[in-house]
């Protein structure tokens, strides 16, 4: 078997274990990172598409800042609505913090081209990976190369950052390790298209027939997604039936705003959960991002709060590597902190914004979203959520 040596053995190269990677190397510390897919597979991934102020900031001051100042799009906001009204709530003027459209694609883009030009070394197309010794100060990983040998990373500390279906979540000891989990009855459709956003910023719509998101990724491109049953498949979803159900859902015609159409580029349908594992240290394994916990998408929180976990969990293990643990002690409890209140936020906005077919929750619904846009202080606990906390919070 090939032996490597290295300070952190990342497992995953998403945003989670690429910018853990990143901030790693700016503390002085070495990191080798693994990864099942292929390069090109996990940056073409559609997912995620709203930065908050906080991931912007570490962005921005770790030098990752460069594309997404020249080509995000900075938001005041968002728009809530449901038949006959839309409200804006104006997040800078709520609480002094905005939000940015940069895609998790382009996240990843400026990740892997700043580790690469740093001589990072990434496993991509990885087999059999195992998690060995975490309860040892020499734990270890190993697995089968792209060309089948196999190989063991030996280091001080391993970063679980796989994901929510990588084995590291299941290295915890499930005498230590408690999970909380919910599965919402309804998935969301997500499309991407080439046209351009009809509207400045994004639209959460309730509607008696289900949710509907208009997003967008630049100006020439779009995202939408519409709230359809679980299991639903997308050979009963034809270009017209999802176009007629977001012009109804987001109010095509409504004082005269009209949606645009285009050429569909990309479809999926997304299983929504909610679910935190705790606690994200065990011995020396680090959790980090959806390795710990998912979140509905409703909230804009995924992507996030995997940054938020790593721009902890860096500082942590570079004081771990050089003998000092209280960083590496306090890890999880800190962390959950911010993962609940997140975990929080994504189940409020999506049960305040999703049909449950029972008229007594779409009138609780709607007396919701007629207080959050009509009371400061209503509008002012979304957008501080929205907008994110402070890392550390
Ligand atoms: P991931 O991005 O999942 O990265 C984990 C990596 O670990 C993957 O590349 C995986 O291949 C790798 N891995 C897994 N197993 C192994 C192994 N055995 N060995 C080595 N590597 C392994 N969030 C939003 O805010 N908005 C959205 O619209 C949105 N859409 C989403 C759509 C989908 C289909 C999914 C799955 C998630 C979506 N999210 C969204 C959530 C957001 O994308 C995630 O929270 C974010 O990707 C978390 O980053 P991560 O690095 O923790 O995990
Ligand atoms: C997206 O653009 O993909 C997106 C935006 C906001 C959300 C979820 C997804 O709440």
């Amino acid at each position: 078997m090939d032996e490597v040596r290295t300070q952190v053995a990342i497992i995953g190269a998403g945003p989670a274990g690429m910018l853990l990677s990143h901030l790693l190397a700016a503390e002085g510390v070495g990191s080798v990172v693994v990864e099942t897919r292929s390069e090109e597979y996990v940056a073409s991934r559609i997912r995620a598409g709203i930065l908050e102020q906080s991931t912007v900031d570490l962005l921005r001051a770790t030098g990752l800042g460069e594309r997404l100042d020249a080509e995000g799009h900075r938001h005041r906001g968002i728009y809530l609505q449901w038949p006959g009204e839309r409200h804006h709530l104006d997040f800078v003027d709520l609480t002094g913090r905005s939000v940015w459209v940069y895609g998790q694609t382009e996240v990843q883009k400026d990740l892997v081209a700043a580790r690469t030009a740093a001589g990072q070394q990434v496993y991509y197309e990885v087999g059999d990976t195992a998690l060995h010794d975490l309860e040892t100060d020499h734990p270890s990983v190993t697995f089968t190369d792209a060309s089948g040998a196999e190989v063991r990373v030996r280091a001080d500390a391993v970063a679980g950052c796989d994901g929510s279906f990588g084995p590291s979540r299941c290295a915890v000891p499930s005498s230590v390790r408690q999970q909380w989990e919910r599965v919402y009855p309804y998935s969301w459709l997500g499309i991407l298209a080439d046209v351009a956003p009809s509207t400045d910023e994004l639209i959460y719509a309730w509607h008696p027939d289900g949710f509907a998101l208009h997003s967008m990724r630049s100006s020439s491109v779009s995202r939408f997604y519409v709230q359809v049953p679980n299991d639903t498949s997308l050979d009963d979803w034809s270009d017209d039936r999802i176009w007629t159900a977001l012009a109804d859902r987001l109010g095509h015609g409504q004082d005269g705003w009209s949606l645009e159409t285009g050429p569909i580029t990309d479809r999926s349908v997304l299983p929504m959960r909610s679910f935190v594992a705790t606690p994200m240290r065990h011995g020396r394994l680090f959790l980090a991002g959806d390795a710990a916990h998912i979140v509905p998408p409703t909230g804009a929180k995924g992507l996030n709060l995997a940054v938020a976990d790593v721009a902890l969990l860096a500082p942590a293990l570079a004081a771990l590597v050089r003998g000092s643990s209280s960083l590496a002690d306090s890890y999880s409890d800190t962390a959950l902190r911010r993962v609940w209140r997140c975990t929080h936020f994504s189940w409020w906005m999506t049960s305040m914004l999703h049909t449950s077919g029972d008229p007594f929750d779409a009138e609780l619904q709607l007396s919701q979203l007629r207080w959050v846009c009509s009371s400061r202080a209503g509008a002012a606990g979304l957008a501080e959520n929205y907008a994110g906390l402070p890392i550390g919070f």
